[in-house]
């Protein structure tokens, strides 16, 4: 691939998605979008890349973008945040009004695990203690790739999937084995909505979150899109809401709309400015 192509192409990923792709990571390219430029009979990669360049090239550019994504994703990823959500729960539900719903945003949500990692916790924590039964909740999943979201949609998982991250009692509670693989209970499955969305696009139609997941993506932007993003997501926030960072991941730096908890690494709230750029 010449490195003009390789320009093009990783132009048109940045553009579609905030991925920003290194001229060292070109074999991600050739793994990738070995079996497109093969079903659309193109001979190489510069190819594609003038095909890009060509009017009415939208779809293609968009299926680029989404074939660049990694969408590695586990059950209960890194422990620690699910812990502490679900700390957060009784005092989210003692905030609201009786009627409103609890809302919770898994925004990255790939193939749905975070998803249901909260669903779970949330029908434990409902289970626990009977004044939460009342409560309604919501899970929103949004991802920009949308082979990831029917699966989700579809909430069932293969063995390894499930080993990663769910420990055999949540397994055998909330799961039922469907011809070798597991698929979530209904009851939690509806508890969680799944929609195309990209972060880089305008979020406000989604409405107020009581709690959002935004996890194991910013660090394939460059600070600029993580700026942006962090901004809109904290305007997203309910003023006693929390954000929820992939272990990696920071907004220190790139936006003064989010302040850190003191007691635990990547959740923040939102700040008096954020408060003030919302009023
Ligand atoms: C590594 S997965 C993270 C999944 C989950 N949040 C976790 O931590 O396990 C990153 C996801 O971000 C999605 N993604 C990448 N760019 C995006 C964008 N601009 N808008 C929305 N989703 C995006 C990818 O499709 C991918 O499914």
């Amino acid at each position: 691939m010449t490195s003009r192509a390789f320009q093009i192409i990783a132009g048109v990923v940045k553009e579609r998605s905030g991925i920003v792709l290194m001229p060292e990571q070109s074999y991600l390219l050739e793994t990738r979008l070995a079996a497109l430029l093969q079903r659309l009979g193109l001979g190489s990669l510069d190819v594609l890349a003038a095909r890009l360049q060509s009017p009415g090239s939208d779809g293609l550019a968009q299926e680029v973008a989404e074939l660049l994504t990694t969408n590695e994703s586990h059950f209960f990823r890194d422990g620690k945040p699910f812990d502490h959500v679900r700390a957060q729960i009784p005092r989210l539900h003692r905030a609201r009004a009786p009627g409103l719903p609890l809302r919770f945003w898994s925004a990255a949500c790939s193939t749905g695990q975070e998803a249901y990692s909260l669903a779970i916790l949330i029908a434990e924590a409902q289970e626990a203690d009977p004044a939460l039964r009342q409560r309604r909740f919501e899970i929103l999943g949004t991802d920009l790739t949308r082979s990831v979201l029917e699966r989700a949609r579809q909430g069932l998982y293969t063995q390894f999937e499930v080993q990663r991250g769910l420990p055999v009692r949540m397994l055998m509670k909330h799961f039922t084995q469907v011809e070798g693989r597991w698929r979530i209970h209904d009851r939690l499955r509806q508890l969680c909505r799944f929609e195309q969305a990209n972060l880089l696009q305008d979020l406000r139609q989604f409405g107020r979150f009581d709690v959002i997941f935004c996890r194991n993506v910013l660090i394939y932007f460059d600070p600029p899109s993580k700026t942006r993003v962090l901004e809109a997501l904290a305007a997203q926030l309910a003023p006693d809401g929390l954000l929820y960072l992939g272990a990696a991941e920071t907004a220190l730096g790139l936006t003064d709309r989010l302040e850190p908890l003191p007691e635990i690494r990547g959740v923040y709230r939102p700040s008096a400015a954020a408060r003030r750029a919302i009023a």
